[in-house]
């Protein structure tokens, strides 16, 4: 049947071989482009959301999103390596489950890659906007919030998403060695940060340590320490970036495996201490109405925080939280380290997302213009810049909670349908050549597991992200329908 029809592996590769990129990544860079994309607002800014949302237990809600991001980034490592194309999820779905549900992925994934651009691009100007204002150049309110976050337009988020739209238009080895610099400064600020805030932790502020229970997503989810899980696992996203740079990398084979866990290794563990630090050193009390906790990003939220000095009312929480154990100076270099690094992770965003466009242009499921490349810098121009202006225009006017669970929703879309194209691989075509392997008897409960995880964390978003998820894979199957399913490469096989 016409929707079902799959893209051999072989022809992938063989497409991949006609119009390939530069190979110039090795696997320093590409680990340091993982952790690039992985630190980011997740934990410098929506560690307060996971607070307001569990407590102290918001160290459960880490340790829940990590663990599912392990599975699915070795589900991601044995296909990446197998299949170093630039789609990565859309392609590998392309060779297993059909070009419908490759779109769909591919779909999913702009939620992913561009919606997330924007999540951090917002998270990023709260911090960026607090440095000016402590400069004494702070904007107008109007200027520093969306409308949709009861403001008027986010200037900087807006800025920031089109200054490094211009810089990947520039070429992949300029923006690479930026990243390795941007890198080096979060690490240097997170760890600063453990090492204030690790020692001061007491016992007594992780009591009570589950004040707004497990959450529950049959009513609405979106609460209590899986709602958390649900919401932080956006911190973790970007390991699988990585995958999208398999045609630019040297020896993907070897290289891509150890640039995608070896980055969600890294950032695992530093979440790990930060969280304890966090939570442990100032305490992470939720602020609650009647027994319940407001919602983060809700009017009750935002009129419960007027006056209140807590962690969980904090745009800065890192900084925040420096500052509150008398360290104002290393919380003023967390905030300058965050304001000059966080850009970082828009950069991989964006470049994650236009590479997936690359690829699905030149599978024919959108225009071929998407995916001229420029004929002095190399890189895919066009698509870039339609991608960055949109990135820009949301950055502009949506909070960045809101913003990182829709992300969350089609990424956890994405991870389920490659841990499943995994096991189908493993069934369909057992004598590939695989350079990195699930470890053996475990593919499995490692596939299972990340298919499972996924599902439990989607349905622990809240019912609005669920329904604006469903709405938007809707909307994604007509446009395939009007469009892709003509124009495809599958469809014009003798061209
Ligand atoms: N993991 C990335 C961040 O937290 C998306 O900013």
């Amino acid at each position: 049947m016409i929707f079902w029809r799959v893209k051999p592996l072989d022809q992938i590769l063989a497409t991949a071989e006609k119009h390939h990129l530069s190979r110039t990544l090795g696997a320093f860079q590409l680990t340091m482009l993982g952790i690039g994309a992985i630190i980011g607002t997740g934990i410098f800014v929506l560690t307060s959301e996971a607070a307001q949302k569990a407590g102290p237990a918001m160290l459960i809600a880490f340790v829940i999103a990590a663990f599912v991001c392990a599975l699915a980034a070795l589900a991601y490592a044995e296909l990446a390596a197998m299949v170093p194309v630039a789609g990565s999820a859309y392609t590998y779905t392309y060779a297993v489950l059909g070009e419908a549900m490759a779109w769909t992925v591919g779909w999913a994934l702009i939620l992913e890659y561009a919606v997330a651009a924007s999540a951090v691009a917002v998270g990023w100007s709260g911090y960026a906007n607090g440095m000016l204002a402590h400069w004494g150049l702070g904007l107008p309110e109007f200027l520093r919030i969306g409308i949709f976050d009861g403001g008027g337009f986010n200037l900087l988020a807006t800025l920031i998403s089109l200054l490094i739209t211009g810089l990947l238009i520039l070429g992949t080895t300029e923006s690479a060695r930026v990243n390795v610099i941007l890198v080096l400064i979060k690490i240097a600020a997170l760890l600063a940060f453990i090492f204030v805030a690790v020692p001061a932790v007491k016992s007594t502020n992780f009591h009570p340590f589950i004040p707004t229970g497990w959450g529950d997503p049959l009513s609405g989810g979106g609460t209590g320490v899986f709602g958390a899980a649900a919401s932080i696992f956006f911190a973790y996203v970007g390991f699988d970036a990585v995958s999208t740079a398999a045609e630019e990398t040297k020896n993907p084979n070897r290289n891509i495996p150890i640039g995608v866990i070896g980055s969600l290794a890294v950032a695992t563990i530093f979440y790990l201490f930060v969280g304890y630090g966090a939570a442990g050193s100032v305490g992470a009390q939720p602020l609650m109405h009647n027994g319940v906790a407001y919602a983060p990003g809700s009017l009750g939220m935002a009129n419960a925080c007027q006056g209140v000095h807590n962690l969980v009312c904090s745009k800065e929480a890192l900084a925040f939280v420096l500052r509150d154990l008398g360290f104002p100076n290393i919380g003023q270099l967390v905030a300058l380290a965050a304001s000059v690094a966080l850009p970082s992770v828009i950069l991989m965003m964006i470049y994650g997302q236009t590479r997936i466009f690359f690829t699905m242009s030149r599978d024919g499921l959108l225009p071929a213009v998407f995916s001229k490349i420029h004929p002095r810098f190399k890189t895919p121009y066009v698509i870039t810049l339609i991608t960055g202006i949109t990135i820009a225009l949301f950055a502009g006017i949506f909070p960045v909670g809101k913003l990182a669970d829709l992300s969350n929703a089609g990424t956890l879309f994405a991870f389920a349908m490659v841990a499943i194209a995994v096991l189908i691989l493993r069934r369909t075509q057992p004598d590939r050549y695989r350079p990195f392997r699930i470890m053996r008897g475990w593919t499995w409960v490692v596939s299972l597991g990340a298919v499972a995880g996924c599902t439990f964390l989607f349905f622990n978003l809240s019912d609005k992200t669920k329904l604006v998820f469903v709405i938007w894979a809707i909307v994604g199957l007509v446009i395939y329908y009007l469009y892709g399913r003509q124009h495809s490469e599958l469809a014009h096989p003798h061209e």
